[in-house]
């Protein structure tokens, strides 16, 4: 019986091919899931991730909460064009803090993923109360209210008590300290020794213009202003002798 006749069999059987196939799909999955199990983490480590300060934290529930994923990606894919115009492409422990993560799916408006830095804290507040005055041809809704509204404080910490649940890695000290480093980061007179080595590179600032209050626009402005920032890609490429 030659090859092509002994395959005939299979195929001529419905119980035989049923079980061929079954054999085939089972040593196929075995193969890529059993690594899976024996890897401690199947993210590549980077210098430079670090919990969400407080602050951003509560940016980015705000965020989240006006679905600005809706129109923004956080994830630049590895292809020339969107790495000329965004930055170095995402790697996988960018979002290994975030929950949910904001790849996003939708690109209305640009990538946010290397906002950070890119604009002043002038810009953004300007930008997000009114879009057109400062991109006219924009049809980014404005969110000027978020000026307006002072930051429900309550028990902050009680955020990153919920994120160390899911594997965010707060210590008890970031936890213990949340409100107090909160306010201290959108306070440029306030003492930031302590939130500067719970959050090394945490920017500190007046974000919103306004030293009265703390608001809502205070913390997504120190949000984005965060985002992409912390690994630093001139380390990163060197060690991994990527180029
Ligand atoms: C209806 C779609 C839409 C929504 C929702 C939206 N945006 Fe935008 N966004 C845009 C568009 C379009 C642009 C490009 C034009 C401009 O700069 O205004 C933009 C631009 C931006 C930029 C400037 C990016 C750059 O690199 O120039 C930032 C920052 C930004 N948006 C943040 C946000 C935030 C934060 C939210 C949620 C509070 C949000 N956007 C919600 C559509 C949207």
């Amino acid at each position: 019986m030659g090859l092509m006749d002994k395959h005939k069999v299979i195929e001529k059987s419905a119980t035989l091919l049923l079980v061929a196939s079954l054999l085939v799909v089972t040593v196929g999955g075995i193969v890529e899931i059993a690594p899976l199990f024996y890897l401690d983490n199947t993210i590549e480590k980077v210098e430079g991730m670090r919990p969400y300060s407080p602050l951003e934290l509560a940016g980015r529930n705000i965020y989240v909460r006006e679905a600005c994923y809706t129109c923004h990606s956080q994830m630049i894919r590895p292809f020339r064009d969107e790495v000329d115009r965004y930055g170095h492409y995402s790697l996988a422990a960018e979002s290994m803090y975030d929950h949910p993560f904001q790849w996003g799916s939708k690109r209305t408006g640009p990538d946010l993923a290397r906002v950070g830095g890119r604009y002043s804290n002038e810009w953004h507040v300007q930008h997000l109360t009114e879009p057109r005055s400062v991109v006219p041809e924009s049809l980014m809704p404005s969110y000027g209210f978020l000026k307006d509204t002072p930051i429900d404080l309550k028990d902050f910490s009680t955020h990153l008590i919920a994120n160390r649940r899911v594997g965010v890695p707060y210590s008890d000290d970031m936890i213990a300290n949340a409100n107090a480093d909160l306010m201290a980061q959108a306070d440029p007179s306030a003492d930031t020794s302590g939130l500067e080595k719970r959050y090394p590179k945490a920017k500190i600032g007046d974000f919103d213009g306004n030293p009265q209050k703390v608001t809502e626009m205070d913390a997504l402005v120190a949000y984005l202003q965060t985002l992409g920032t912390l690994v630093d890609f001139k380390t990163y490429d060197e060690a991994a002798g990527h180029r």
